[in-house]
């Protein structure tokens, strides 16, 4: 009995449940917003590719990234740009991660854009720019970077609750603040936590679910219906 329970408290390296050390990271649409909150999370990688279609804002975020005082010693972020939402796209980013290293850990298809609009004025354009970019973008950078079996360890992280655009028509921030349990939005440890989870040995077990992060909220809602 002793050597049975003996052996259930025993876990193999509690310490580096969390860990990232060493890690190399690409995270799609991470020039600021959720993407930028997921890579400010990877302190303990060695590389962390930021990318989005805007040369300056990538470059901006990776600055900022490299003077963080907790970050690793010998890591850095790198400067990725590329448009996401079209194939060609995600062919130049697997081809510019590729020139400075040979194996990537992680990888987060986050880049995501909203079209705030009612119902019946959708503009089919906004529709297709959405459709390319929260799903054939996602469909795209994971398969492609399978076909180059340059990937180690796979996350999709498909965020679909509303941000700015969104959240003017249901009242602003404030009044949606209130429609969760918490009584608060996220914030960007909220990001960070998951993304570390996600990212780590914690998760090893983890295929193919959803994690809501939105303090209830959704219940809430559902529960009013
Ligand atoms: N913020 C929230 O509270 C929240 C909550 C839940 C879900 N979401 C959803 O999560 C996704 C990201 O939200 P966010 O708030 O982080 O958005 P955001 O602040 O607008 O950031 C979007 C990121 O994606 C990049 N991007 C846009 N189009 C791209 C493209 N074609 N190729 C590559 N990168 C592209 C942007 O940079 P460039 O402009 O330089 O390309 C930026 O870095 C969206 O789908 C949003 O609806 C947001």
């Amino acid at each position: 009995m002793a050597a049975e329970a003996k052996a259930q408290v025993e876990l193999l390296d509690v310490q580096s449940l969390f860990s990232l050390e060493g890690k190399v990271v690409v995270i799609t649409g991470s020039s600021r917003g959720l993407g930028l909150h997921a890579a400010s999370a990877q302190s303990g990688c060695s590389k962390v590719y930021i990318t989005s279609r805007k040369v300056e804002a990538c470059q901006t975020a990776c600055d900022a990234l490299n003077d963080l005082p907790n970050k690793r010693a010998g890591a850095r972020a790198i400067s990725v740009p590329a448009d996401s939402s079209k194939v060609e796209g995600v062919e130049d980013l697997l081809r510019q991660v590729k020139e400075t290293t040979d194996h990537v850990d992680i990888l987060f298809a986050n880049a995501g854009a909203t079209w705030g609009e009612k119902f019946d004025t959708h503009p089919d354009k906004a529709f297709g720019k959405v459709m390319d970019l929260n799903v054939k973008s996602v469909f795209n950078t994971i398969r492609l970077w399978v076909i180059s079996a340059q990937c180690g360890h796979r996350c999709e992280w498909l965020s679909t609750s509303p941000e700015q655009g969104l959240m003017d028509m249901y009242g602003g921030e404030e009044a949606m603040a209130k429609m969760n349990p918490d009584q608060r939005l996220g914030k960007p440890e909220d990001i960070a936590g998951a993304v570390i989870y996600l990212s780590s040995r914690a998760s090893g077990h983890i295929n193919g679910a959803c994690l809501t992060i939105d303090g209830g909220g959704r219940w809430a809602k559902d529960s009013k219906m």
